[in-house]
């Protein structure tokens, strides 16, 4: 069994949707039907693809779309996501638009694959941080109950899309040759280049950026624990690719590094989670590390330790892969899900 497969939006995500589709052989009945903005020719995942302007007759017979075209009333999931549904296709969506919109799932495969349902087929995939955050503590979650997390982000360029990679580019070549560097402010507020940025997405009323508060507000969802304390900080570093974060947890019940290395390890309870965790030999995950062939599609764990500071506290350090596990892979994950269950 084949399946029409159609994507909307070819920036780094769309070119991985592709990619990872084509790696883990998913079985797409003809030429996918890619969409953007306006029709032309793109290389996405080493393919030259012809891409169609995106169009209500384009969704017509398809049985999955995976959108990573970009959000707000102009986006593609507000504007196409329900012609795609009404024309019957399942959609699985990267924007943010319907995340926390009731009747619509926010699927990480890993942790609640469960709450998809035949009938509620617009699902949406968490943003990239949530994604890597929520794999690497849901298996301490169900062992030893999660009270509080404390998360501060290391957030790759690429997370912006096409133009803030390009931007970064641009800005370390202007170094290099020496210039004076000129910086494109609607992308960025500052240089990036040998900064960090502790700004994300707009900010809100309430002083904390928009992606602060989606880790805040995605992972109680995913988890289904409206009562976890979490608060973040989100920070924009100079990597291409690649998201690291610090967490730090406050856990009903002791649990000794010991004991959460023993769970982290076990593929059965921590399905996704790779540790990389060697204090003697020196032994850590980075970002340069997650975007390498074996570990491209893992949540990277390592610098556990236990938190002496609170009751029963414990630090960690994670990392991932933002355009592959915290969006493309995800979204592949989500279809092959939906295939294993007889819903696709
Ligand atoms: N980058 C990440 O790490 C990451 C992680 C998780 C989730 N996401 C989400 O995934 C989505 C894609 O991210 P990206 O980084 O690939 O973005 P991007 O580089 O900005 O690319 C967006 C693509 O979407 C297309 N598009 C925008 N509005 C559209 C519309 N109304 N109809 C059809 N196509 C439209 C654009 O078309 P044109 O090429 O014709 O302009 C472009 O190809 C975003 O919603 C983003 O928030 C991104």
């Amino acid at each position: 069994m084949a399946f029409r497969v159609g994507i909307v939006g070819v920036g780094p995500v769309g070119d991985r949707i592709l990619r990872v589709l084509r790696e883990h052989d998913f079985p797409i009945d003809g030429a996918p039907v890619v969409m953007a903005t306006r029709e032309r020719k793109e290389i996405l995942a080493d393919e030259e693809v012809l891409v169609r302007k995106v169009d209500e007759s384009l969704f017509e017979g398809l049985d999955i779309t995976f959108f990573a075209g970009r959000e707000g009333a102009k986006g593609a999931g507000v504007q196409w996501g329900e012609v795609a549904t009404a024309a019957g296709s399942w959609v699985v969506d990267n924007g943010s638009d319907f995340r926390m919109s009731e009747g619509y799932p926010l699927v990480v495969p890993e942790v609640n694959m469960d709450t998809v349902t035949d009938e509620n087929r617009h699902i949406c995939s968490p943003n990239c941080s949530t994604i890597q955050m929520v794999i690497a503590i849901s298996p301490l979650h169900r062992a030893a109950g999660i009270k509080r997390v404390v998360v501060s982000t290391y957030q790759a360029t690429s997370g912006w899309g096409q133009a803030a990679m390009e931007e970064f580019e641009t800005q370390v070549k202007q170094y290099a040759a020496g210039e004076e560097v000129k910086w494109n402010a609607s992308i960025f507020d500052k240089p990036i280049v040998f900064d960090c940025l502790p700004r994300i997405d707009s900010f809100l009323p309430s002083h904390y950026t928009k992606e602060e508060m989606k880790m805040v507000d995605e992972t109680k969802k995913i988890m289904d624990d409206p009562r976890m304390e979490i608060t973040a900080t989100a920070v924009r570093v100079p990597v291409v690719v690649g998201h690291a974060e610090s967490i730090n947890l406050e856990l009903e019940r002791p649990l000794s590094r010991d004991e959460a290395l023993d769970i982290l390890r076990d593929s059965e309870q921590a399905p996704g989670v790779t540790v990389i965790d060697d204090p003697e030999s020196l032994r850590y995950p980075t970002q340069a590390d997650c975007v390498k062939d074996e570990h491209k599609d893992a949540v990277l764990v390592g610098r556990v330790r236990e938190d002496d500071t609170v009751e029963h506290g414990l630090n960690l350090w994670c990392v991932s892969d933002n355009l592959r596990k915290g969006a493309a892979t995800n979204t592949v994950q989500i279809a092959e899900g939906l295939v294993a269950r007889g819903l696709l």
